[in-house]
């Protein structure tokens, strides 16, 4: 179970706001439970390792070339590659599903893209260049043998989640985003989260998720790698490095969450003012005749 779904789960929030996105992401998925966004969370990374999809590989990650842990930093311009990065992608999939010419299943492929894409960019190894974003630092979580990304995507998850996740994920993750999605509302992020939607902007998706990549970037001088790549190779993670990157995965689940439901709302509102505007329109020239 990983980061960016565990997100999913927490981007529904029932009895708050949200509603036009809650309806519409569930009509275009054509799936009306409380579950609708879980069931698409994982589409993005199946696509990127087949032959038609590989070219949305780079569109998981942005490549920063900043130098942990002195010094962190993106720079839009000499991080995001050619073929584009997450904050790219997530600009080019809103475009395309605020884009009413789009077939519908171009926007079905745009809103997976999105949902997967938000979770991916909180997770701060998927800002970060060292070692391919962890990839080739070897390390133990729990006596296992892993990498240091997987200990990010999925290690340090799991064990908050809990023991049960291998044998049953989807109902242990459903747990966990309720008691993610009690603490927004009234828990400890209560406060937080009107912050979390400082820098969300529909008009400027790039600045939005470059916002949103530098607060999980940041996270990799403080949390992921303190004493830098070398120091903490081959290392065990399982105990006092996970005391200190559990806090940081879980309030950027409940970040990637909560921004997730809000930007998915920002999308449905707009769309639902323009048919609202053109139905009015239409009802107006109507009256002329
Ligand atoms: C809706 O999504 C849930 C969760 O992914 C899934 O179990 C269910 O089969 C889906 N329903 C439909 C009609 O696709
Ligand atoms: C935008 O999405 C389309 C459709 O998936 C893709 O072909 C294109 O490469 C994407 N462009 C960028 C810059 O991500
Ligand atoms: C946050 O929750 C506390 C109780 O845990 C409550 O007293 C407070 O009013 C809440 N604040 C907001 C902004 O909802």
């Amino acid at each position: 179970m990983k980061l960016s779904s565990l997100a999913v789960g927490a981007a529904v929030l029932p009895g708050t706001a949200w509603a036009w996105g809650a309806a519409y992401f569930q009509a275009l998925l054509r799936n009306d439970t409380q579950d609708y966004l879980a069931g698409v969370a994982t589409w993005a990374d199946s696509l990127r390792y087949t032959k038609w999809g590989r070219f949305t590989g780079p569109f998981h990650y942005i490549d920063a070339k900043d130098s942990p842990p002195s010094y962190c930093g993106i720079d839009y311009e000499r991080d995001c590659k050619q073929e584009g990065c997450v904050v790219s992608a997530i600009q080019n999939y809103t475009g395309q599903l605020l884009d009413p010419q789009l077939p519908y299943w171009d926007r079905v492929k745009a809103a997976k893209f999105v949902i997967h894409f938000v979770g991916d960019i909180h997770q701060p190894l998927h800002t970060e260049d060292v070692a391919k974003g962890g990839n080739g630092i070897h390390v133990t979580f729990d006596h296992v043998n892993f990498n240091l990304h997987h200990v990010w995507d999925t290690s340090i998850a799991e064990k908050l989640v809990g023991g049960r996740v291998r044998r049953q994920p989807y109902p242990a993750a459903r747990q966990f985003a309720d008691r993610l999605t009690e603490e927004i509302r009234l828990g400890k992020f209560n406060v937080s989260r009107e912050g979390w939607l400082g820098d969300v902007e529909l008009a400027d998706p790039v600045a939005t998720a470059l916002a949103w990549a530098r607060e999980g970037n940041a996270y990799v001088c403080s949390t992921v790698l303190p004493e830098g790549a070398e120091a903490i190779s081959g290392q065990e993670l399982g105990g006092e490095y996970y005391d200190k990157a559990a806090p940081v995965v879980e309030v950027q689940i409940a970040k990637a969450g909560y921004r997730l439901a809000a930007w998915l709302d920002l999308i449905a509102s707009s769309i639902n003012a323009r048919e609202t505007l053109k139905e009015s329109l239409k009802e107006s020239s109507m009256g002329d005749l």
